[in-house]
């Protein structure tokens, strides 16, 4: 698939999703989210793709943010519509991605930047990123699931902070928080995240996918996230890389999961 706003690669297991539009400090415009929207499809489908690694291009920015030319003179409806169709597209389809989805953020994740990376499923910050939401200063609020994702990450009083005053937090203030999960230096931030995605990959596919719907059960409305764990963890018996998983350990050699 040709895409104009991103590159998307896929080797050794990880398909990386470069955002690129450097000169726009890879703002997410309509065409990005649908574009990111097409390369997760693809990625979902793509049995070679084990781990999914959302970065940005350049150094200075992983993405500074919605295109707020875009939506400058929104009415109330299109507002709304579009908090509810960027939702759907690109932020709710990464949190609930049946693969592991990282956000290696380098640099800049402000906005929907930040919303895009805390739809992620984990977050690895390069030393020199800075991450806020800063809505309220253009008069507005977080659309993209930052009002919920923020204080589920860091907890409410230090997402009330961070959203009343616009601020911008650096990576070791997010690492701090639990916002990112490690710092690197910017060279070192793609080979750790492959590092991490490696470790991921030597187990099961099926299981880490029920983890996913499990551990994200917690946090849907209606959803007990107890009795999803049970289902999850009951479907797991059925599956071919429980056998492999269990056999492996009783004859104790490394397992070689089938991903069924
Ligand atoms: N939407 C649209 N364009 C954006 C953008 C965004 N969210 N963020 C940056 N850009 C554009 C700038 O307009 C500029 O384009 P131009 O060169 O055509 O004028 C280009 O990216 C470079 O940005 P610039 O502001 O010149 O870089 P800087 O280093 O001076 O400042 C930031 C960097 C991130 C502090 C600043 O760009 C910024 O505040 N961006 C908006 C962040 C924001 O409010 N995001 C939330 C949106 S809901």
């Amino acid at each position: 698939m040709k895409f104009q706003n991103i590159i998307s690669e896929t080797a050794n297991g990880i398909t990386t999703i470069t955002i690129n539009r450097p000169s726009k400090l890879n703002a997410l415009n309509r065409e990005t989210i649908q574009e990111l929207h097409d390369a997760l499809e693809q990625a979902e489908e793509d049995s070679k793709t084990k781990v999914v690694i959302i970065t940005g291009a350049g150094e200075k920015a992983f993405v500074a943010g919605a295109d707020i030319s875009e939506f400058a003179d929104f009415s109330v409806e299109e507002g709304g519509n579009l908090a509810a169709k960027g939702q759907e597209l690109l932020f709710d389809f990464v949190a609930n991605f049946s693969k592991p989805v990282i956000a290696a953020v380098n640099g800049f994740a402000l906005g929907g930047g930040l919303e895009l990376a805390m739809a992620a499923h984990f977050r690895i910050a390069s030393d020199n990123a800075k991450m806020g939401l800063p809505e309220v200063s253009l008069g507005v609020i977080p659309g993209y699931g930052g009002t919920q994702r923020l204080p589920q990450l860091v907890g409410k009083g230090r997402a009330m902070e961070m959203i009343m005053t616009a601020g911008m937090i650096d990576a070791n203030q997010a690492l701090q928080y639990g916002l990112v999960n490690h710092v690197t230096t910017l060279e070192e931030l793609i080979e750790f995240t492959n590092k991490i995605s490696g470790k991921i990959m030597k187990n099961s596919s099926v299981a880490i996918a029920s983890a996913i719907r499990a551990i994200n059960a917690n946090y849907e409305d209606g959803e007990n996230g107890f009795e999803v764990e049970i289902e999850e963890f009951g479907n797991c018996f059925g599956t071919e890389d429980f056998k492999e998983g269990t056999q492996a350990f009783l004859e104790k050699r490394k397992a070689d999961f089938p991903g069924k």
